[in-house]
């Protein structure tokens, strides 16, 4: 069989042409495509895991993690940037990957994206479950434990199965794939409201939390290194490497270029507006939470409402008839609100961008034709939406957030390096293309991108390898701590080779053989 298909490219010629006969409704504007990004970022990475990564890793110094990791995340946008503005499709990496590197690295990365965008809804509905529980709690509805944790569960540190399914979760994920099937107006209408609440939440967090920062709270700023990855600069990269899942989901923008109205203008707008929005916001929050709260009081469900809890603010409490409660803290139900209607935002956009990323696959032949079917009625590809919003549910009722997120960090990671090398490809071998937005600093943009996402997965194994190579304890000496400190737990990078092996057997049985680019219908236009 031949052989050139693993690397069988399609020509940008050929990608412009589809983007040109897109069957999508093409809605969206500038304003749209930043709250479709700020609506995918902001969720459970700031209202939920903040308070592990810094009660357990880096303390008030977590505001450097977000720094780091927002840094690894621009070169990668800047790199996603270029990358829309010359193709605006809505397979996004994936498309990039095909006509950049070839087929095969086209079916990992969207293989990739499924960690990136539908396992991220799993993580996030497990967040979103905590601030809907106890949400419900307030008015008095308290749902067993046994309906709201996943079913795998760490106990002393091993995963093992336990009895309970995270019912919560599913309900969610079916609620947002409901409102998928009917259509991405009304979706992104739906979105606009959402991101508003979600970002006033944050901005009235930050604008009354600075009132109550006891400014003991931040010494010191960098908690001693106390072994392992806790605290130190061992912990902040530990850290880092939690709250990269905060900033996923800005490069969601470009999943929506067939539906854009100025796609070469406004994707790249949208990614970048919708990254410099949230970094700002992320790192205000993080020194208003580790200010408010002593960071080791921070490893609970969910941190920003404890943080109001301990704000004594008289003027706040109401009398309230529910849960028994005789007054409630009207700002911290507020702030759950918040949380609650912002993680279904994001759960929204994850799983819009993932029915993208399948559909633009299922077209290539790559997977099953279903996810490209489009429903008449509702001119979006339904069937496949209701299809991955059942995938999506399983994952959040069975995994535990941990291990969600930290597949998707490790995933997505990945991915971004794949998409900064594209950029060099693509300037190298097609350097005359036209480039509506053009990454700044070339080529030093794209690979700090790569040397930066790469570090996320396995820098310290990296470091440590040449290190004993040269002979030189390169981490003891750059870090002042022993390598082990700095190696994340294994079990995610195995579980990553696993899905990707997974990913390349179902590509050898399937994918390699109904690829339409390797063999395309002989007449102009293929019967499906
Ligand atoms: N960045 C998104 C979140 O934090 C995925 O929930």
């Amino acid at each position: 069989m031949a052989d050139g298909q693993l690397f069988a490219r399609k020509s940008v010629a050929h990608v412009q042409a589809e983007f040109n006969q897109g069957e999508l409704k093409r809605t969206l504007g500038p304003l749209n495509l930043v709250s479709l990004g700020v609506g995918c970022i902001i969720g459970a990475g700031i209202f939920v895991i903040t308070g592990t990564a810094a009660a357990n890793f880096a303390g008030p110094a977590l505001v450097f993690s977000f720094i780091v990791a927002g840094l690894a995340c621009a070169f990668a946008a800047l790199c996603y940037a270029e990358l829309a503005s010359t193709m605006p499709v809505p397979g996004s990496a994936y498309t990039y990957a095909y006509v950049t590197l070839g087929e095969v690295f086209a079916w990992t990365m969207g293989w990739l994206l499924l960690l990136e965008y539908g396992v991220a809804a799993s993580t996030v509905a497990a967040g979103w479950t905590g601030y809907a529980s106890s949400l419900l709690a307030d008015f008095g509805i308290n749902i067993p434990e046994a309906l709201r944790s996943s079913t795998m569960q760490y106990v002393d540190g091993a995963l093992q199965t336990t009895s309970h399914v995270n019912l919560v979760g599913v309900v969610g994920i079916l609620a947002v794939t409901a409102l998928l099937v009917v259509g991405v107006h009304e979706s992104a209408q739906v979105n606009n409201v959402i991101v508003v609440i979600k970002v006033a939440v944050l901005l009235a967090f930050i604008a009354v939390g600075a009132l109550y920062i006891n400014p003991e709270n931040w010494a010191p700023f960098v908690p001693p290194h106390e072994g392992g990855d806790k605290y130190g600069i061992p912990g902040i990269l530990r850290a880092a490497s939690l709250v990269f899942f905060a900033y996923v989901g800005f490069e969601a923008v470009s999943t929506a270029a067939g539906e854009a109205r100025n796609p070469q203008r406004d994707i790249p707008f949208g990614i970048l507006g919708a990254l410099a929005i949230v970094t700002v916001l992320y790192i205000i929050t993080t020194l208003v939470l580790t200010g408010v709260v002593p960071f080791r009081e921070l490893a609970v469900p969910e941190p920003i409402a404890l943080a109001v809890d301990r704000m004594n603010m008289p003027w706040a409490t109401i009398p309230w008839p529910f849960a028994g409660a005789d007054s409630i803290n009207i700002f911290s139900l507020l702030i759950k609100f918040g949380a609650f209607t912002g993680l279904s935002s994001v759960m929204l956009v994850l799983c819009y961008a993932q029915t993208r990323i399948f559909y633009q696959m299922a077209k290539d032949g790559l997977v099953l034709r279903l996810f490209s079917h489009i429903n008449p009625t509702f001119r979006t590809p339904a069937a496949g939406t209701i299809l991955l919003g059942v995938i999506i549910a399983f994952g959040a009722a069975v995994l535990p957030l941990s291990v969600l997120g930290d597949l998707v960090s490790l995933g997505t990671a990945l991915a971004f390096a794949i998409v900064c090398i594209s950029v060099i490809y693509l300037r190298q071998n097609n350097p005359d293309l036209a480039r509506p937005f053009k990454v700044p600093f070339y080529p030093l943009t794209p690979i700090l991108g790569v040397v930066f996402c790469v570090l996320f997965m396995m820098g310290p194994i990296v470091l440590d390898i040449v290190g004993k190579g040269i002979g030189v304890d390169l981490i003891g000496s750059l870090f002042g701590a022993p390598a082990e400190d700095f190696k994340r737990d294994p079990v995610s990078l195995y579980i990553l080779g696993g899905y990707i092996l997974v990913g390349i057997l179902i590509y050898a049985f399937y994918g390699y053989k109904n690829s339409k680019i390797s063999h395309p219908a002989p007449s102009v236009t293929p019967a499906e």
